[in-house]
């Protein structure tokens, strides 16, 4: 089962960042004089952060210049890093650890592939920066999910086929991404919103080290 290898996207699959995403977007949003809701905020998981923006602003019906957009963009970060530097390990979803020491004990490596430009800090505030075999965020793709291009990276690193890939996703971008690449996709959320995926979960804590051995062990499905 060494010939496997494994992608995690970070956000919503590691750690649940889209609440922290939609505080520092509805500042942007309120200021801006429009209402964003929750429902606004789910079109943007997975989604880059100029993407995200763009998105945000047709939901206002607000046109920018290109300079008032980056003034925009730096100010939603910098709201958004306040609120990740002070998270920590707690943070990690349920379940998520568990499965972590399950590849470790197994030797199966596994790698980050994320959109987010913060991926790097993240993982280091919650400390499992050092448990991965290889990290692709944000800042290493030009093509956003989904494009295969983050988790063709991500099989590069882990020195694998593609088709030997499993990726662990809760976006419908990046289940579409990672059918694309050849991989198995495994959602995390609801089995409808991500019916395209091989398998879903609602969390970690369903998946079983029987799934997980019967996963490895075979090759695609
Ligand atoms: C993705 C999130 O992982 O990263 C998106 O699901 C986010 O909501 C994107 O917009 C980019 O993140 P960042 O941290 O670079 O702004
Ligand atoms: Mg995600």
């Amino acid at each position: 089962m060494n010939d496997k290898g494994i992608i995690f996207d970070l956000d919503g699959v590691i750690v649940d960042t889209a609440k922290y995403h939609y505080l520092a977007w509805k500042k942007i949003a309120d200021a801006l004089g429009f209402e964003f809701t929750k429902a606004h905020n789910e079109l943007l998981k997975g989604v880059s952060r100029t993407r995200s923006l763009e998105i945000l602003l047709d939901i206002g019906k607000i046109t920018l210049s290109d300079n008032e957009k980056q003034k925009k963009l730096i100010s939603k970060n910098k709201d958004y890093l306040g609120y990740i530097e002070k998270m920590g390990a707690d943070e990690i979803l349920p379940g998520v650890l568990t499965v972590l020491d399950f590849l470790d004990e197994n030797n199966i490596h596994y790698v980050l592939g994320s959109a987010s430009k913060n991926a790097e800090l993240i993982l280091k505030q919650i400390n499992l920066h050092h448990r991965f075999f290889g990290i692709v965020d944000g800042n290493a793709v030009s093509k956003a999910k989904p494009d295969p291009e983050v988790f063709l990276i991500g099989a590069h690193k882990l020195h694998l086929p593609p088709e030997n890939c499993i990726v662990f996703e809760d976006a419908i971008a990046g289940v579409e991404a990672a059918k694309i690449a050849n991989m198995t996709a495994i959602g995390i959320g609801d089995k409808e919103t991500l019916s395209e995926a091989d398998f879903v979960f609602n969390d970690f804590t369903e998946i079983s080290e029987a799934f997980l051995y019967e996963l490895l062990d075979s090759t695609k499905y």
